[in-house]
């Protein structure tokens, strides 16, 4: 009796959670979370806030030293990794947990249907756990014993998934012990500052600052496993049919708490059976559509309507089919993420594969990647919301530009890659040559040994004083092109090269962008910048080195606004003005400032 009214209770508590949560549930979350970030970071850091960043920060040292993403595992190949994490996902289930329960009693039971390989929990909206099996008959052995909801006054729609929820009798669980749980969050921007401050060089920083945000195994996995669960769903429509991760999620600089992109891989259908003998054979029948865009608007709708009506944790599901890559975007509420789902959108993994490979070959492209990126949205040169900013993406490809400039060079270029590359890696998608090297061993690099600090100062230097107007960032040459068309930056897709990654950027947001690197190439001239004082406790650092970046910029408002204020404003008292600041005390400077903050 009681587990029913339990199961009841949570069945009624999922409804009403869906009823009453908006179409962008998903977006308002992440929207909320960062302005928190930035709220927590521009008010100062209280004595609240103080005592539970003590805290934070050991978990985030912790995380760090756990975190083995960095690495590709035995030198395999991006593939093999992509392949290896989706088998695991496909014998993984996700399970909605109680406030209370018992550890070791739930995974008593759930071995009764086989081997756990590995098990994790995480807190979000609620409890979960995610169970990773060593064989996928044990999933069918643990759906077998596993009831649908019964409900009294609604109807469920009886989609057996491998999303569950536990029931736990109650009365006998006061003071159990609660597990573990790993954070899938990112830290907060005063988290980091503090953090950052504590160190002795920018280059420890600009590490630190990686492996604070870097995606961890389980967040990882928990991607993965979100894939596995909409392929369940697009396999009631596709048999064959596989969705995969794309984009942060597997080429390296995913941060905690970015979107999942998602690619409805087809490719299994259209593999064709050999036929021998007597030369006769069969062909199915197939509903012909108006052009390759069609079919993928046609088949992307019915999946998203699935999706909608019933695939179970999935909210806000909108069908975006008119753009350029048609998609269905939802939030995946177990998890906490926002999920892009295109079709037909093999281009877009091969670009994952390049960076992924970018990003392994040296560890300073993912200290610089990482904080670029992070300064970027700290200053609101990027956003989560579309429009005229510099994406993530572009962000990606300049630093890999820049550091295809140096002398010596510290990554080779696209066209090398392709070289380098043996009979099997072979790839052409739909005309366009995607061939790249997959063997990270084949890639000699030469020496070079300049810091990333030093590459940081320089990234500013280069991108303060490009010639956006006339040259085009191209990675396949290395070199800078002669701008194709009219448009205020140009950085040529690397394998669709006739088009612009950065078509959407207006120049305005170029110019903050330039404003921007050119204050913090000067702000890198500065000693105060430069050095941690010694004088300090580590109670008390002044931000320095990279969380001074961070601080509000002086020049370049999001708003037009302020921007025209702070243009009557003379140049040095400017100057003198972001001096200052950086002598305050961290959580002073902003709390008195209190300028400039993102407004998004
Ligand atoms: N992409 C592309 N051309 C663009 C934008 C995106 O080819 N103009 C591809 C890239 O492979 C990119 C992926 O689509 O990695 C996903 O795009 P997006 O989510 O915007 O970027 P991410 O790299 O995933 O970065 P973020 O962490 O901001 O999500
Ligand atoms: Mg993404």
């Amino acid at each position: 009796m009681s587990t029913h009214s339990h199961r009841r209770g949570s069945v009624y508590a999922c409804a009403r959670l869906k009823s009453t949560m908006a179409a962008s549930f998903g977006v308002c979350r992440l929207h909320f979370r960062s302005l928190g970030r930035f709220h927590n970071f521009y008010l100062g850091l209280e004595t609240q806030t103080h005592r539970r960043l003590t805290s934070t920060i050991s978990a985030i040292k912790a995380q760090a030293v756990n975190n083995t993403v960095t690495k590709p595992k035995e030198n395999k190949t991006f593939q093999a990794i992509q392949e290896e994490r989706r088998e695991q996902a496909e014998r993984s289930v996700l399970i909605s947990c109680p406030p209370k329960f018992n550890e070791n009693k739930f995974l008593d039971y759930l071995s009764k249907h086989g081997t756990i390989n590995k098990h994790f929990f995480y807190s979000g909206y609620g409890t979960y756990a995610v169970v990773e099996f060593s064989s996928e008959e044990s999933i069918a052995s643990l759906k077998e014993s596993t009831n649908l909801p019964a409900v009294e006054h609604e109807a469920a729609v009886p989609f057996k998934s491998r999303l569950l929820s536990l029931k736990w009798p109650g009365g006998q669980l006061k003071n159990q012990p609660m597990p573990t749980f790993q954070e899938q969050s990112p830290p907060t921007i005063g988290d980091i500052t503090q953090l950052l401050s504590e160190k002795d060089s920018i280059d420890e920083q600009l590490q630190c600052l990686t492996e604070a945000l870097q995606l961890t195994e389980e967040n990882i996995s928990l991607r993965f496993l979100v894939c596995s669960l909409l392929g369940d769903i697009a396999r009631a429509y596709f048999p064959e049919c596989i969705i995969r991760p794309f984009g942060s999620t597997v080429n390296g600089f995913g941060k905690l708490g970015c979107d999942v992109d998602m690619i409805l891989d087809l490719d299994g259908i259209y593999a064709t059976s050999q036929t021998k003998g007597s030369g006769l054979s069969l062909e199915y029948q197939v509903k012909r559509g108006a052009s390759e865009r069609a079919v993928t608007q046609s088949i992307l709708s019915v999946i998203g309507k699935c999706v909608d009506q019933f695939g179970p944790g999935c909210v806000g599901v909108q069908n975006i089919l008119q753009a350029r890559c048609p998609l269905v975007r939802f939030s995946h509420q177990p998890s906490g993420f926002q999920c892009d789902l295109t079709a037909n959108n093999r281009v877009a993994m091969k670009s994952s594969e390049l960076l992924f490979l970018y990003g392994h070959l040296d560890p300073r492209v993912r200290h610089l990647v990482f904080s670029i990126r992070y300064w970027a949205r700290a200053h609101s040169i990027t956003s989560s919301i579309p429009g005229a900013w510099i994406t993530n993406f572009s962000l990606t490809v300049m630093v890999v530009f820049f550091l295809q400039q140096r002398s010596p060079p510290i990554l080779p270029t696209l066209d090398r890659l392709t070289e380098l590359a043996g009979p099997s890696d072979k790839c052409v998608i739909e005309g366009n040559d995607c061939t790249i090297v997959s063997d990270l061993s084949k890639i000699t690099l030469q020496k070079n040994t300049d810091t990333s600090a030093k590459l940081l100062q320089e990234f500013f230097e280069f991108y303060g004083n490009f010639p956006f107007n006339k040259a085009s960032i191209n990675i396949r040459k290395g070199k800078e092109q002669t701008k194709p068309e009219i448009t205020a930056l140009h950085i040529q897709n690397p394998f669709e090269t006739t088009l612009n990654v950065s078509k959407n950027v207006n120049a305005t947001q170029l110019e903050r962008f330039v404003k921007l690197c050119q204050e913090s190439a000067w702000l890198f001239q500065k000693s105060e910048f430069l050095n941690r004082s010694s004088s300090q406790s580590s109670e008390s650092v002044s931000p320095w080195g990279f969380s001074a970046l961070l601080l509000p910029s002086v020049t370049s408002g999001a708003g037009v606004k302020s921007r025209k204020r702070r243009k009557l404003e003379p140049t040095s008292s400017r100057i003198k003005n972001l001096l200052d600041s950086l002598k305050i005390k961290g959580g002073e400077t902003v709390a008195k400032k209190g300028i400039a903050g993102p407004s998004r």
